[in-house]
């Protein structure tokens, strides 16, 4: 994480950002003593939060995060949960949900979109607008400040390349408008760890509309006859280590098909593992355990998690 943000007093563009509210602002802040983490993951596992706010928009959700800051409580924000693996215990400490920030508006080439924008909301406004750059990060299930934090991508594009700039949350409360640069982007990663993204702003090319509507088709079609996209899943578990890929080298040693409890890994493709139903994060834990094991012990390789786990 980041620690020397620009000074919060000089950056206009965030200041003029924070006031543009929603306003369903006014609205109580959304809070559930105990909620179930399972109901907000895509592999339908994990315990419950001890805490759980659905804000319903920006500054509900920078009140929500000052709360919690100055009650100690630890403090996660959670998207649509794509890329999320929530132990059986749960979490200790306050779950923010990004679902009820939704404003996006697109203008002169750009998308301006809040945190809880799904990826397909975002990359439909570009196809109707004739905007291009998103296309390849089409069929990728999250929601945009998942995207960002984690660099979302696929081998050809990732999402820090159309990004202008984001504006975020830092943990001590200041909310800043940074460029890519600072937002020190890498293979599945960014240094904003520790603090939540509010928005982003996307650069993106004028193009023929039908041109875009038929390259997001050409991808999602790509990706759903290689990636298990109809089961429980949380995208790929594994990074890919440099110059190979986790699936091919997990495949081959014949790990297609392993089971611990509830939890296999794909016959499609094999560094997704799938939730056949009744899957626990302990089934889950143990199959990354055995893969990676297999991996080290017979080609020498550490595999690195893609997946975030609380
Ligand atoms: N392969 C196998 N067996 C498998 C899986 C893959 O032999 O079980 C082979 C494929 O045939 C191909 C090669 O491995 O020759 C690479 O496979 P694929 O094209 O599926 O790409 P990947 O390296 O496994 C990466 C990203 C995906 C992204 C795809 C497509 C990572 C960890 N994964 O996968 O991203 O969709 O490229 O661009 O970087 C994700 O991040 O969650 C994700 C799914």
């Amino acid at each position: 994480m980041k620690t020397h943000w620009p000074n919060q007093t000089e950056n206009k563009a965030a200041s003029t950002a924070q006031s543009q509210s929603n306003e369903n602002d006014r609205a109580p802040l959304g809070y559930a003593a105990v909620e179930d983490l399972s109901r907000h993951t895509s592999f339908g596992i994990g315990g419950p939060a001890e805490f759980f706010f659905t804000p319903a928009g920006r500054s509900q959700l920078i009140e929500t995060a000052r709360r919690c800051r100055e009650a100690g409580l630890p403090t996660y924000a959670l998207g649509k949960g794509t890329n999320l693996l929530v132990s059986d215990e749960g979490v200790k400490g306050a779950v923010i949900s990004t679902a009820g920030l939704q404003n996006i508006e697109a203008n002169d080439g750009t998308i301006t979109a809040d945190c809880g924008v799904g990826l397909p909301r975002l990359i439909a406004l570009a196809e109707e607008r004739g905007l291009s750059g998103l296309e390849p990060l089409a069929g990728i299930p999250g929601s945009l400040g998942g995207a960002i934090k984690m660099n979302a991508g696929t081998a050809s594009r990732c999402i820090a390349d159309v990004i202008k700039e984001i504006t975020l949350l830092t943990p001590d409360g200041g909310v800043f408008c940074i460029g890519t640069a600072e937002a020190d982007f890498g293979y599945r990663c960014s240094g904003l760890d520790g603090a939540i993204v509010l928005s982003a702003t996307f650069r993106l090319l004028p193009s023929d509309r039908r041109r875009v509507a038929q390259s997001v088709r050409a991808h999602w079609q790509r990706k759903a006859e290689k990636h298990p996209t109809t089961q429980a899943s949380a995208g790929c578990i594994f990074k890919n280590p440099p110059g190979n890929s986790a699936g091919r080298i997990l495949d081959h040693l014949g790990l297609k098909g392993a089971v611990e409890g509830g939890a296999r890994i794909s016959e499609k493709h094999a560094n997704f593992i799938i939730n056949c139903g009744r899957a626990k994060a302990a089934d889950v834990k143990a199959l990354i355990r055995r893969a990676r094991e297999a991996v080290l012990s017979v080609r020498g390789i550490i595999l690195e998690l893609e997946i975030e786990v609380w």
